[in-house]
């Protein structure tokens, strides 16, 4: 097995300078946010990790069944020789592609792109040693920074799965979207993944586990502002918010102060008194309509080439290309 390579594009320092000037613009207005780039330490990621395995958390089910189905499809219709990964995590359903570009034998390279170094380090590890003719580039960089620094060389896919994109507001989406197509040739591709608009009822069972695993993961955020910044929230002061905003068509999920309280976050230099019942944002996940996400991309100049759904509508696979 050949190692992979790990490039490193976060400066030393970089989390907790960027998590206080995030913490202090986000605090400052309303309603409080806290940006959800934060809820991948380590022990975030463990915690999205048992998220999808949650009966409830169908988003990651389904999209392992498009990946199942039609991976052969997606990875024929890119005709991509590099495979390039936002938001990689674990690289669990990727696999599903690697899989098929191993049967096609047109991949060589592969380059999972995460903030979440250990987990990202962790799965460059496994797949270099499941794929070994491919050569895989891990890069610890954050996708709203460093797309210019993307690995280059070959006719790239760029595979942004999970829906992940539906935890970015709409501006930060089209900054997003036209940033990558700048960097992209014509020839390379997007595969996309959105979380499709269903019942409110089946929305919210998802993102309010009867385990509870969801509420732990969003309450974290809480936590690593209190070791990243030496601040004193109480985790346990706040109880967990989950609702569907139907005008936005977007999960909102926040934290309600229970009882009156002062918060000091000195590495943010806030100090925060929240009255009785106030709720801070933790993190939005929007749901798409096809014609939605078709228009995002070709606003940003990806043309839409197919789109995959599972069988019953819930999530959506999105193959777009640079003209
Ligand atoms: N793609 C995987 C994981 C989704 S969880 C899946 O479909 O299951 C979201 C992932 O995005 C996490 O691994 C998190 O660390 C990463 N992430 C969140 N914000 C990021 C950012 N700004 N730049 C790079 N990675 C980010
Ligand atoms: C990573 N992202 C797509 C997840 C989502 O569904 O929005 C994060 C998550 N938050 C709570 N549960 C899962």
């Amino acid at each position: 097995m050949s190692e992979p390579r790990v490039r490193v594009l976060l400066e030393p320092g970089w989390e907790t300078g960027s998590i206080a000037d995030d913490v202090r613009r986000g605090l400052s207005r309303y309603p409080r946010t806290l940006p959800p780039r934060w809820l991948y330490d380590d022990h975030g990621s463990a915690l999205f990790d048992r998220i999808t395995r949650l009966p409830e958390y169908y988003p990651f089910l389904a999209e392992r069944a498009i990946l199942e189905a039609h991976a052969d499809e997606i990875v024929t219709a890119s005709g991509a020789t590099a495979l390039v990964e936002l938001g990689s995590g674990t690289s669990e359903k990727t696999r599903l592609l690697l899989d098929a570009f191993t049967r096609s034998g047109q991949l060589t390279r592969f380059a999972p792109v995460d903030v979440s170094e250990g987990t990202l380090r962790t799965a460059a590890d496994q797949i270099a040693e499941r794929y070994p003719s491919l050569e895989v580039v891990a890069v610890v960089g954050d996708f709203t920074l460093h797309l210019a620094h993307l690995p280059e060389g070959g006719r790239r896919m760029v595979a942004f799965l999970g829906g992940t994109i539906g935890n970015l507001y709409l501006e930060e989406r089209r900054a997003f979207l036209g940033a990558l197509a700048d960097v992209l040739e014509p020839g390379d591709s997007v595969l996309l993944g959105t979380d499709l608009v269903k019942s409110a009822d089946r929305l919210i069972a998802a993102y309010d586990d009867s385990q509870g695993v969801t509420e732990a993961f969003i309450r974290n955020a809480l936590v690593v502002v209190n070791r990243e910044l030496g601040g004193d929230f109480d985790p346990d002061a706040f109880s967990y918010i989950p609702f569907w905003d139907p005008h936005m068509e977007r999960m909102d999920l926040r934290l309600r102060a229970e009882v009156p309280q002062r918060v000091s976050v000195p590495g943010a230099d806030v100090v925060l008194d929240l009255a009785m019942g106030e709720e801070i944002r933790i993190e939005i996940s929007t749901k798409f309509r096809i014609s939605r996400i078709a228009a995002e991309l070709e606003a940003a100049g990806l043309g839409v080439a197919r789109v995959w759904t599972d069988e019953a509508g819930d999530f959506a696979l999105t193959l777009a290309v640079k003209a």
